[in-house]
């Protein structure tokens, strides 16, 4: 969903869903509890699970209402949202134009759910929607949504761009070029102007927030995550113009529904609400990395809609990426003291069948970017899931070998190992009366 975000699980999704389809059965509830880029979800979705995703970025909680909770396309009030385009007087005729486009996405991977009449007719609505979000222009319109904030903050020539680093550096910012910015700030501002007019269910605002956000992630000035920009040069791909792109929707339709999506919560707190599960997945950080400050763009365009007053929100962007700290959530599972108890104090307020835990042997926690890997971590996480919490003798290990691209520092790709630690909760009497607390460790 997001290509590059750190951590994601695509590569291994295949062993994953095999390892959690020996321990729920289709239909079965499935957490996942760290949902990110929302690969894992949407696979657990289409595997059949009833699915519940929480994460701490909002972006997470936006992809989940525009992939995880609809079963069908969006339903676009067209003629309500863009009136004088629709018309055959002046303007284009986006529904002509977009019932082009979407004839030649027929056959194409991802879009057979085409086949079916009605769900191409709607899609067609959306695709008009996303074919205006690319060519509209200010005029398009009310005097007071055209802000710019998109360009003042992060864009070279920006009013609002200049930063001074912690250490004294100064520079302007520069994730994007001033084309995208601009287009950036239509767009997004124009979403905001519908949703305050109230013309979007959270299933088109969502999936437009989500493909806004799919965009930028290609066209950023970035090494793929957002908590700095390339100071001295341009990303080759940050200098092609923005493209709102029709997105294949095969992956994210069907199923038993029933999902549900946490907003912005810490799971630590969030799973105390979760009603019985079949396996509770954790994909946690691993390493000081925190994730709000990762992907604070993605976050901020998600929140732009919602902003009851923006300038005030932009006034107080700091750092050198320009983030409003109130955006800044401090994870303790980045700090390695608190890592083990805090898990562990997760799973004990669950109500789980199954741990399955995933673990990686690249940098992290237990060992550093340039040294070997070490089984710190793996013997931490085993003296976690034999301890009081589960069932003794349970534990199972599936290694499943992978490269790592993630760069750092001057270390780039290696080989790693992504391990799948599971055990058996023990029998904690009727299902969901009774979490148990963790033990003292
Ligand atoms: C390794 S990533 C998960 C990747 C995900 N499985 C995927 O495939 O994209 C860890 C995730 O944990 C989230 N996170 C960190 N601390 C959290 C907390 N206390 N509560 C909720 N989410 C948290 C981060 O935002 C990040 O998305």
């Amino acid at each position: 969903m997001l290509a590059r975000y750190l951590g994601n699980k695509t590569a291994i999704l295949t062993p994953l869903m095999d390892t959690i389809a020996k321990y729920a059965d289709p239909g079965d509830h499935v957490v996942d509890a760290f949902s990110g880029s929302l690969a894992v979800s949407l696979g657990l979705k289409n595997s059949g699970y009833r699915v519940t995703a929480n994460d701490i970025n909002l972006f997470s909680a936006i992809f989940g209402d525009a992939y995880l909770i609809p079963d069908e396309p969006p339903i676009t009030p067209l003629a309500d949202l863009i009136p004088d385009r629709t018309a055959t007087s002046t303007r284009p005729d986006l529904r002509r134009e977009a019932e082009a486009i979407v004839a030649n996405l027929v056959g194409a991977p991802g879009f057979t759910f085409l086949n079916k009449p009605v769900w191409r007719d709607r899609y067609v609505d959306y695709v008009a929607v996303l074919t205006h979000l690319q060519t509209m222009t200010a005029d398009d319109l009310a005097p007071e949504h055209r802000r710019s904030h998109f360009f003042d903050t992060y864009c070279e020539e920006g009013a609002n761009a200049a930063f001074v680093s912690s250490r004294g550096t100064s520079g302007r910012r520069r994730f994007l070029i001033p084309l995208n910015a601009e287009r950036l700030d239509l767009a997004i501002n124009q979403v905001r102007a519908w949703f305050r007019d109230d013309l979007l269910d959270t299933h088109l605002y969502s999936l437009l927030l989500a493909g806004l956000v799919r965009s930028i992630e290609t066209v950023s000035n970035t090494q793929g995550t957002f908590h700095d920009f390339i100071r001295t040069g341009w990303d080759s791909r940050s200098l092609r113009p923005i493209q709102f792109k029709p997105l294949p929707l095969d992956d994210t339709l069907g199923g038993p529904g029933g999902h549900r999506v946490g907003r912005e919560q810490d799971t630590i707190e969030f799973i105390s609400d979760v009603d019985h599960h079949a396996v509770l997945y954790l994909d946690p950080p691993y390493n000081f990395r925190q994730y709000t400050a990762y992907y604070f763009l993605a976050n901020v365009i998600c929140r732009y809609p919602t902003m009851p007053d923006p300038d005030a929100y932009f006034a107080d962007v700091r750092y050198v990426r320009g983030q409003n700290p109130a955006d800044d959530f401090t994870s303790t599972l980045c700090k390695p003291r608190r890592f083990i108890d805090d898990m562990t104090t997760l799973i004990g307020r669950s109500r789980s069948d199954t741990v399955v835990v995933s673990y990686y042997t690249g940098p992290n926690h237990w060992g550093s970017f340039d040294t070997d890997p070490t089984n710190v971590g793996r013997q931490h996480l085993t003296d976690m899931l034999t301890g009081d919490l589960f069932e003794s003798g349970t534990l199972e290990v599936v290694e499943v070998p992978r490269r790592n691209y993630a760069s750092y520092g001057g270390f780039k790709a290696r080989d790693v190992t992504e391990l799948l630690m599971i055990a058996r909760r023990r029998d904690t009497g009727p299902h969901g009366s009774h979490p148990t607390e963790p033990g003292p460790h």
